[in-house]
């Protein structure tokens, strides 16, 4: 039985007069039994109209807005429109019902991870909105809903049926895309090869080196979760000819359009294996699916965190084993550093200070040594040791008195305690 009362009668004579469809019906009798709804599938509907015929971008709009007026007209009505049940809310509990049977059984719900977006078109209907064009001239589906409010019932009454007509031809057959939502994977790399930028190195169109780190990662991950694409980050980045040794450095990965959506145990070390063994200059760890929210952990702070490096240094005068160890009582040093002239093209003139907290001094012969230090993170290194023509002060080469440079440098720790590590 459908929920209708006997007040209902004079609704349900006025629409069914006019060839409305039985479940406009409903709508006007604002029944939210959605039951109901997927009921009238089975019944039959004569020569209503069906729901999946009709369907398109503005008859959404342009005839329930027509029928509302014709219900209108009827004398001793009290109806609140906000109280009618909206086309687009009865088209869902229909669909969800069918959907779920096509599909086996299987539960739909309207707010997933895994989006199925169904498009109807009916291109002999599009031409019944141009008289909207004068109240509102461009033609989305919000320009039309606005046009609607504006628009005064007598004016609308001239240019479009009401009762509205049925409709001739049917809608043309559906578009469907899947989606599912972006899935983040996280981990720390490692980096062993002096001659690998993070990221594709690109110099005025032209590829100037054959693989990156990113590329690395990215190429079994993505085949992996079978995503579309991806997006990659990291906590901080190193120069094409540092290593990043140690923990490794944080980075995270957002997949877009995924297959596969997640990875047991077994499945995640198998990746982070094809990963190790693709090539010797990366490897990965803690690899873990992550969420959207916690990967902004990741950039959290990023200027207050510390990092671990060891230089290789060069000295022009000949050094002994004592003309060095006073460095390794220097505690939080403060420089001001210009930025670096090999930046200057990308990046702002400005100074900042960044903070040494410790370093300690390796003797190797008498014109070399290793340089321990940790640091503030966004600190330049290399700009440090050779002082980069006086734009960092205080700089090595005055600490020492002598000229240096610097021949290696790596990076031994990210302290950035994100992703959490997993254990072996
Ligand atoms: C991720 O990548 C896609 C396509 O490559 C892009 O449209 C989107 O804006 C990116 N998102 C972020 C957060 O960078
Ligand atoms: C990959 O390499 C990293 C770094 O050496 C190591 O910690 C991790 O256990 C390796 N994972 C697998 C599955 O080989």
């Amino acid at each position: 039985m459908l929920p209708l009362k006997e007040k209902d009668k004079p609704i349900i004579q006025k629409l069914l007069s006019s060839g409305c469809c039985a479940r406009c019906i409903l709508r006007f009798c604002c029944v939210s039994v959605q039951a109901a709804y997927r009921q009238l599938q089975q019944v039959g509907l004569g020569k209503c109209y069906s729901y999946l015929q009709l369907i398109f971008k503005f008859w959404f709009l342009l005839v329930p807005h027509s029928c509302w007026l014709h219900v209108k007209k009827e004398k001793g009505l009290v109806l609140d429109k906000d109280d009618v049940v909206q086309v687009k809310e009865a088209f869902k509990w229909i669909m969800q019902g069918q959907v779920a049977k096509e599909l086996g059984g299987v539960a739909v719900f309207s707010k997933s991870m895994f989006e199925v977006g169904v498009e109807f078109t009916h291109p002999d209907t599009d031409a019944d909105c141009h008289f909207l064009f004068f109240v509102q001239s461009v033609f989305t589906r919000m320009a039309v809903v606005k046009a609607l409010e504006k628009i005064s019932d007598a004016k609308f009454l001239k240019h479009y049926p009401c009762p509205p007509t049925q409709p001739t031809s049917s809608c043309c057959p559906p578009g469907v895309q899947c989606l599912h939502v972006s899935v983040f994977v996280a981990g720390r790399y490692n980096k062993f090869c002096r001659s690998l930028p993070q990221t594709p190195w690109v110099i005025d169109g032209e590829r100037r080196m054959e693989s990156s780190v990113e590329e690395l990662i990215a190429a079994p991950v993505l085949s992996a979760f079978r995503a579309d694409g991806f997006n990659f980050s990291s906590s901080g980045r190193e120069d094409v000819d540092v290593r990043t040794l140690g923990n490794g450095r944080p980075f995270a990965m957002e997949l877009l359009n995924p297959h596969k959506s997640r990875l047991n145990r077994v499945e995640m070390k198998q990746l982070q294996e094809t990963i190790n063994k693709s090539s010797d200059k990366i490897r990965v760890r803690d690899l873990q699916i992550v969420t959207r929210e916690a990967m902004s952990r990741m950039k959290e702070g990023e200027e207050e965190k510390t990092k671990s490096y060891t230089a290789l240094v060069w000295t022009q005068k000949p050094i002994q084993r004592e003309d060095i160890t006073f460095i390794d009582d220097i505690k939080d040093l403060t420089l001001d550093q210009k930025t670096p002239l090999r930046v200057l093209h990308r990046r702002a003139l400005a100074v900042r200070q960044r903070v040494i907290h410790s370093m300690n001094a390796r003797f190797v012969d008498s014109h070399h040594f290793y340089l321990g230090l940790k640091t503030q993170a966004g600190t330049y290194i290399k700009e440090f040791v050779h002082g980069d023509f006086g734009r960092t002060k205080p700089n090595l080469c005055q600490l020492l008195n002598t000229d240096t440079d610097i021949l290696e440098l790596d990076v031994e720790s990210v302290d950035v305690d994100w992703p959490p590590a997993i254990p072996e």
